[in-house]
């Protein structure tokens, strides 16, 4: 296939066939640990402790500058960390679709937009595999903290890219190394001393956390032009609740 040709559906071998039908179950499991997962965490996904969701929702959008009349779809929206400056972004003359499999962060989402009046903007609890627009339906795709829920990257990166118009953008945002150190590392040697079992093994967002791994995920998904940014930051804990 040509770099930067977006893909399209063609015959499969029997192999391919059965290897596609593992991924599926794969990605059903995966679509269900998310969705469990993230429904149990809106009681406290919009605490100000979690502003680290806003604060880099709306940091990728300004990075694609988004314009007034713009349509964009934004997927693994969560409560609309980067979906509701995304809107007013975009105004009342843009459109911005919003989806995310957990119902209660879209819930939380919407009540959001409502407050702040935004009318552009509409909600789906959904697979963003599965959101059936055609191709080159959208000025902007975005995705923050989502794309590595997916056990196949490179085919979700693929799917996002077919909708995006020819000349449009799409902006993926994931965590880099050493998240949240160095109470991260504090935290999870507090739980090897007391319960080893649950000691983190694998956490997907390791995938592409350097940019080697991000622009594997983008060649093997047939997007050349490809800009990496890395956005420091830190993010104070006042508390020891917090
Ligand atoms: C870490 S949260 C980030 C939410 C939001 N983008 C933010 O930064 O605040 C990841 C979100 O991705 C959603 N998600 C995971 N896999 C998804 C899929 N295949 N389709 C749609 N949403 C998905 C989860 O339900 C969860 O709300």
């Amino acid at each position: 296939m040509q770099c930067g040709k977006k893909s399209t559906k063609t015959e499969s071998s029997e192999t391919e066939i059965l290897g596609t039908v593992s991924q599926m179950n794969l990605q059903q499991e995966a679509n269900a640990k998310a969705a469990l997962a993230y429904n149990a965490a809106s009681d406290h996904f919009d605490h100000p402790v979690s502003s680290f969701w806003h604060r880099f929702g709306r940091r990728t959008v300004e990075r694609i500058s988004l314009r007034p009349g713009e349509r964009v779809l934004d997927v693994c929206s969560g409560s609309g960390g980067s979906a509701l400056p995304a809107a007013e972004m975009v105004g009342p003359d843009g459109r911005v679709i919003a989806a995310d499999l957990a119902e209660r962060l879209i819930d939380l989402a919407r009540a959001k937009a409502e407050a702040g009046s935004l009318e552009n903007i509409e909600f789906r609890v959904s697979d963003m595999l599965d959101l059936g627009y055609p191709d080159n339906s959208f000025d902007a795709v975005v995705c923050v903290f989502g794309i590595f829920f997916v056990p196949d990257m490179a085919e979700a990166v693929r799917e996002l890219w077919r909708m995006v118009k020819p000349g449009g953008r799409l902006a993926i945002t994931t965590w880099g190394p050493n998240l949240f150190e160095p109470a991260n590392g504090a935290f999870w040697d507090a739980v090897h001393s007391e319960r080893p079992d649950l000691h983190r093994g694998f956490n997907p967002w390791d995938r592409i956390s350097e940019p080697n791994g991000l622009r594997e995920m983008f060649a093997e998904a047939n997007v050349c032009t490809v800009d990496i940014f890395a956005e420091a930051g830190t993010h104070p804990l006042n508390s020891p609740d917090d």
